[in-house]
């Protein structure tokens, strides 16, 4: 996955680290540009790649006149065209699901990792299919895990707070994760784990087509961007996924622990908002 960033750069941002640069009310962004343009992914759901029926050995095709009879295939190597598709090469099968609600049952019943196997509910997210600012979090907390839903907890009540202080009704928008299952006492994802889910989300994406995204939090940004940066670097850009805008802010759960990085996020989120109205980017 490719950065490929144009950037606004805010001047007078409080950084990762605590210390303020500036006020909130002077939120005006230069652009610079770096790296190069992400390359959009084609649109439009691909046939999944079906194995053959179980036990079935491949059909031996007729040897072609004067030509050598070909060696017979070995029982348990499978020798036909993935079946399902125009396309041989779409191998991933939630390309064929075409919907949100598609996803939903996909998720339920993965297994890929061991998530699957601890948790009370998954959390696919929710929302407005067609949403314009697609949030992304992390993972589910306990509060998650026990509703199926996401940002529901103390950290998505303020959610709602930050959401409505720019003027979006939690409905309005889709709110997700980057794990649909809770990692044990909260703890940190795993690389394995976000690797296993990430599909999910990415597929999420492609299906809403959002005018901005909001990553909150590190894990978010890197999941979603592919780079391994520091909040501090991330904030203070519009980032690029897949050509859609995105933006990092802080995630609600360290504005719990951090209240004066609350101040900042105000800054970020507006810049979300003046992208989404098409004011920017
Ligand atoms: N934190 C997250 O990242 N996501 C949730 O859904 C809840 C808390």
């Amino acid at each position: 996955m490719e950065l490929g960033e144009t950037a606004l750069v805010l001047p007078e941002q409080e950084r990762a680290d605590g210390s303020t640069q500036g006020s909130s009310q002077t939120a005006s962004p230069s652009v610079v540009t770096s790296g190069k343009p992400p390359e959009p992914r084609p649109a439009g759901a691909r046939g999944p790649q079906s194995p053959p029926p179980a036990g079935r050995a491949p059909a031996a095709a007729a040897p072609a006149k004067g030509k050598a009879p070909a060696a017979a295939i070995p029982a348990g190597i499978v020798a036909e065209a993935p079946s399902g598709g125009d396309d041989l090469f779409a191998a991933d099968p939630l390309r064929a699901l075409a919907t949100l609600e598609g996803l939903v049952p996909v998720i339920d019943a993965c297994r890929k990792c061991q998530l699957g196997h601890s948790r009370l509910h998954s959390v696919p997210g929710e929302g407005d299919p067609r949403a314009g600012l697609v949030v992304v979090g992390e993972a589910p907390g306990a509060t998650e895990d026990e509703t199926g839903r996401p940002f529901v907890g103390r950290a998505g009540k303020l959610l709602d707070d930050i959401l409505k202080a720019i003027g979006f009704r939690r409905e309005e928008v889709f709110i997700c994760n980057v794990l649909k299952c809770r990692p044990p006492e909260n703890r940190d994802p795993e690389p394995l784990e976000v690797t296993a889910c990430s599909p999910y989300l990415h597929r999420q994406l492609e299906l809403i087509g959002p005018r901005v995204i909001l990553a909150m939090g590190r894990p978010a940004a890197h999941a979603l961007l592919g780079v391994n940066a520091s909040l501090g670097d991330l904030r203070g850009k519009v980032h690029r996924y897949r050509g859609i805008p995105l933006i990092v802010t802080y995630h609600p759960a360290a504005l719990l622990r951090n209240p004066h990085w609350k101040r900042p996020t105000w800054d970020d989120v507006r810049i979300a908002r003046r992208i989404y109205d098409g004011d920017g980017a």
